[in-house]
């Protein structure tokens, strides 16, 4: 029953062979599902490069820049979506970033710099592009982005990615009572610790891991590839009847109180 077949799908933030969206883009292509893969360029191209390597066994028929700071990417990309696919169904918004400095030490020293630029990269861009994304959902569709229980909770050095995570978790809401009259659902997976590029930059993130480990139910944290398959599943028909919520794919550990 989870048949992708015939679903268009952009999967943005693979930077690496560690990156949860590449977790997700294999799942997804697994399932039966076209894809797109858009990817944060630099000026030597090295990442588009490093990209179109890895994603190359998925065969993606559409292959963008799309840095979410930059308008006119964003506006590119949605633009080379009308044209290829006439249609999209599937949006996989899994990218973030915040200031090496800002994920550390005291909270109350965030800099308005770092803060503006967190919550710019890591949630407004959800809200713009599934804005963008919504006329070309003209058969309904599926948004996932990645959150993290620090959004939720206080935990040690996640601070200024907690608020940027909070404002995620509501804009899923307040997105998906937008898009359900045409039934596009907005769900988030709220992910275990992984070590990946962007949670090295996390301040003790490697105890994070091991403090999972040692207290989640399953006693171990998450790969790539369950998050992926959950991603999967709030994109297929099997969660037609989900919308809005935040998805635990953490090892249980999220239950836990002590
Ligand atoms: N790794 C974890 O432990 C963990 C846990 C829960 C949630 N998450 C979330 O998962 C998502 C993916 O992170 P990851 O851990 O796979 O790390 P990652 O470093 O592999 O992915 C982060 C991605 O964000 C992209 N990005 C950064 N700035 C961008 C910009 N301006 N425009 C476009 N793309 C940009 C990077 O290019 C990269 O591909 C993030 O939202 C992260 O907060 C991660």
């Amino acid at each position: 029953m989870l048949d992708l077949t015939g679903k268009n799908a952009l999967v943005t933030g693979i930077a690496n062979n560690r990156s949860i969206a590449w977790g997700i883009a294999q799942q997804l292509h697994k399932a039966g599902a076209n894809i797109g893969v858009s990817y944060l360029p630099d000026d030597k191209g090295k990442m588009e490069k490093k990209v179109a390597e890895l994603v190359e066994p998925l065969n993606p028929s559409l292959f963008v820049p799309c840095d979410v700071q930059n308008e006119a990417q964003i506006e590119s990309t949605f633009a080379a979506i009308q044209e290829k696919w006439s249609k999209l169904d599937i949006l996989i918004h899994c990218l973030a970033f915040a200031n090496k400095e800002d994920l550390s030490g005291e909270f109350s020293h965030t800099s308005r710099s770092g803060f503006a630029k967190a919550l710019e990269i890591s949630t407004y861009s959800l809200i713009q592009l599934s804005g963008a994304a919504k006329p070309l959902m003209t058969e309904g569709g599926s948004i996932v982005t990645l959150t993290y229980l620090g959004g939720d909770r206080v935990v040690p050095n996640y601070n200024v990615m907690g608020i940027a995570k909070a404002g995620l978790e509501m804009s899923v809401r307040y997105l998906a009572s937008e898009l359900g009259s045409q039934n596009v659902r907005v769900n988030a997976i709220s992910a275990g610790p992984i070590r990946t590029l962007a949670s090295s930059a996390v301040g003790g993130i490697l105890d994070m891991i091991h403090h999972v480990e040692e207290v989640a139910p399953l006693r171990r944290t998450v790969t790539q590839t369950e998050v992926g398959n959950a991603a999967a599943f709030l994109c297929s028909d099997l969660a037609s009847g989900i919308t809005g919520q935040i998805l635990y794919v953490d090892a249980g550990y999220q239950i836990m109180g002590m």
